[in-house]
């Protein structure tokens, strides 16, 4: 089958799913809470996180000014609070109150963690890398807060009704389902596979 090219590619984000997170900021008396796509581990050591988010937005201006944020990883059931916070600004209204999140501070920043989070990354901003559009915050990670029952052996995501929320673009989101074990693997050279 031939696939379909397209040279004018502005929605190209929409082809494959990301994770939706929810990251959270504080700044000056103000907590915020907006939904996040676009987001990635860039260092294992030292551990390094990085988001990216959009000047026009009003998190870009807390992160700013704070140096912070937090990396709220929420379970499947938690897709339309993420819809929520992505579909108004902190500038006009508190979130908080508005969708009655519950939250506490963090142990290492004063950026927000969710209560309903699965997993939380606290970070100290490290760097801010302009990328068109938005600007990439990296983040060091002081602190990972998780739900113990949620995981197994404190690592390993239980897909038991907190599948991660995958956003697919526009309006539309995905749970990831089943979890598998794949052995990695290498090809047997053909010297050594004749040989043995
Ligand atoms: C699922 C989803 C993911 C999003 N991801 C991002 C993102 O990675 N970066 C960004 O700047 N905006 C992203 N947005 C848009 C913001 O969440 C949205 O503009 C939000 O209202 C900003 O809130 P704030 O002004 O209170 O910071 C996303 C929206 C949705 C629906």
């Amino acid at each position: 089958m031939s696939k379909v090219v397209q040279v004018s590619v502005d929605q190209f984000y929409f082809h494959y799913p990301a994770g939706a997170t929810i990251v959270t900021s504080y700044a000056n008396g103000k907590q915020n809470a907006m939904a996040v796509a676009w987001h990635t581990a860039v260092s294992r050591e030292p551990p390094y996180y990085a988001v990216a988010i959009s000047p026009k937005r009003y998190t870009h201006r807390l992160i700013m000014e704070s140096g912070e944020f937090v990396v709220n990883f929420m379970p499947g059931d938690k897709a339309e609070l993420v819809a929520a916070v992505a579909g108004c600004s902190g500038r006009d209204i508190d979130k908080f109150a508005a969708f009655g999140i519950r939250s506490s501070p963090g142990s290492q920043v004063r950026a927000p963690v969710l209560t309903d989070a699965l997993a939380a990354y606290e970070c100290r901003v490290t760097g801010r890398l302009p990328c068109g559009d938005h600007d990439l915050f990296t983040g060091s990670v002081v602190a990972v807060q998780y739900e113990p029952s949620a995981y197994a052996e404190g690592l390993l995501l239980e897909l038991d009704g907190r599948e991660p929320i995958l956003y697919m673009g526009a309006d539309y989101y995905a749970r990831a389902r089943g979890r598998t074990f794949l052995e990695r693997k290498a090809p047997v050279p053909r010297e050594t596979a004749r040989g043995s």
